[in-house]
């Protein structure tokens, strides 16, 4: 499979690391927001980050340099129209995500594969939103947080993907360094499921917002768990604002079952604008 020209839409905290990963793979880059300020956030958080590992001596000044002209700061009316690949990392909204999309499929041409980064829908509910034709070239790509660091990529065929380019993308991902896994097609994938209860039983236990009794769990998940974040530190990280969102939709999914059921202190953070890092502010304190 080629893979030269990517789109990526959304520069957030995951489309910016989606670019900056595809990037340092020497694909040529399109990173696309409808907010100016985030592009140049996006812009200037990666290209702070490669000068960062040129004065660690991890990246000569050269590849730095050749990686910075291979990523451009675009909006979407102006981006090629034949790229190989497009990643889709906005809002987790399904009719957010569903208009794009359909806009997506009018733009580019026909051999390019249309991808989402979402957490939570499946994937053929998002296709519904792009001609039968182009629904072969529909799937899933979840990347997970920090993407230029983790490892992991869901690939997911949704009901009309074909197969053949699932498979293709899985191989692609993996002589590139990543760490493919093939996924059914349903709420959660495997992580987002799985880590509901992650996220979900520590704040049934806390229950309140006690910062020393979030610590205590992050601690005690950290040493005996093995794992290299504590829950509240990892919601901190993704984005408080999308860990809800993520949980609302799995738990809608499967039915309002209890196991998946939000958190009132979540909807308290997002209510309060307490987004975690990106934000300065969540269940701890960023100054
Ligand atoms: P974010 O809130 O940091 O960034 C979203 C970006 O999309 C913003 O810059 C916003 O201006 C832009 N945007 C919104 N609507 C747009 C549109 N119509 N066209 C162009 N740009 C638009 O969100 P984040 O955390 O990067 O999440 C993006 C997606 O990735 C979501 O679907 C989320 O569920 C998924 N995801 C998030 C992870 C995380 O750790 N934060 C991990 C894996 C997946």
């Amino acid at each position: 499979m080629k893979i030269e020209k990517v789109v990526v839409i959304g520069a957030g905290t995951m489309g910016s690391g989606i670019a900056q990963w595809f990037a340092q793979e020497l694909c040529s880059v399109e990173l696309v927001d409808n907010s100016s300020e985030q592009l140049e956030r996006a812009k200037k958080s990666i290209f702070d980050s490669w000068n960062k590992l040129v004065l660690k001596e991890k990246l000569t000044s050269i590849q730095a340099e050749k990686m910075k002209k291979l990523i451009e700061f675009k909006s979407l009316d102006t981006v090629t129209k034949n790229a190989d690949l497009v990643i889709e990392a906005i809002i987790e909204n399904l009719e957010i995500k569903k208009d794009l999309f359909q806009k997506l499929d009018g733009y580019f041409s026909e051999h390019t594969i249309l991808s989402s980064n979402t957490s939570s829908f499946p994937i053929h509910l998002m296709a519904e939103a792009v001609t039968l034709a182009r629904r072969k070239n529909f799937v899933g790509l979840h990347f997970f947080n920090p993407a230029t660091i983790m490892k992991l990529v869901e690939v997911i065929k949704g009901k009309e993907s074909s197969e053949e380019i699932c498979e293709e993308l899985y191989q692609w991902f993996d002589s590139k360094g990543k760490k493919p896994a093939m996924c059914k097609d349903s709420p959660g994938f495997i992580v987002n499921r799985v880590a509901r209860n992650f996220y979900g039983e520590p704040l049934r236990i806390v229950d309140e917002e006690n910062e020393e009794k979030m610590k205590e769990v992050d601690r005690i998940l950290k040493e005996v768990g093995g794992f290299k974040m504590g829950p509240f530190e990892l919601m901190d990280l993704i984005g408080i604002d999308v860990n809800y969102s993520v949980t609302c939709s799995v738990w809608e999914a499967y039915e309002k079952e209890p196991r998946f059921a939000p958190h009132r202190l979540q909807k308290k953070m997002v209510d309060e604008k307490r987004f975690g890092r990106k934000s300065k502010r969540g269940y701890y304190k960023y100054d």
